[in-house]
């Protein structure tokens, strides 16, 4: 490989880093109160979910759950937290047995929500970001199921 088309490659790569990394910019774009309502919706339809609602049944303050879960969001989103949250999302999920599969109903509930409430672009990257953590989520309760 000649020079220039090395640095064709290492600007490539930074591009694909910057593209990565961009959900980390939606706190600003967003801002705090639209993060808010878009958490606080998605949890509105959690709740009378199908397959996915049952496990909210021990939920006592609806609405101190949203303002957690929209913290959540907010510092993943490249926000500075305003709470003293501490969040184990993974122990969780994990405690609650919840089967693998159901992580298709979640990022399906998730990216409907999200495009409703947001312009397509903005929907796109925080969608991508959400689908990763998902998949955390599944394949760390993957390796703990019982067999
Ligand atoms: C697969 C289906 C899922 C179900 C049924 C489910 C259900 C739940 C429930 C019942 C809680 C506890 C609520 C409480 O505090 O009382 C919870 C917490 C949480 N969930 Fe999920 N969840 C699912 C997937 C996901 C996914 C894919 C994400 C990805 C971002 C996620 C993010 C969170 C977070 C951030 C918390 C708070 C964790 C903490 O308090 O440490 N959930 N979930």
């Amino acid at each position: 490989m000649n020079d220039s088309s090395e640095n064709k490659e290492s600007d490539k790569r930074a591009g694909e880093i910057n593209a990565d990394r961009a959900y980390r910019e939606l706190h600003l774009t967003l801002g705090k109160e639209t993060i808010q309502q878009v958490v606080s919706s998605f949890y509105d339809l959690i709740k009378v979910h199908p397959t996915l609602g049952g496990y909210f049944s021990e939920v006592k303050d609806w609405d101190e759950l949203k303002q957690r879960i929209g913290h959540f969001w907010w510092i993943d989103l490249g926000g500075k937290r305003y709470r003293e949250d501490i969040y184990n999302p993974h122990a969780v999920h994990r405690y609650l047995k919840i089967p693998p599969s159901l992580v298709d109903d979640w990022v399906a509930l998730f990216s409907r929500n999200l495009y409703e409430h947001l312009p397509k672009k903005y929907a796109d990257i925080w969608l991508v970001r959400a689908t990763k953590m998902a998949e955390w989520i599944r394949t760390d309760l993957q390796q703990h199921q019982e067999s």
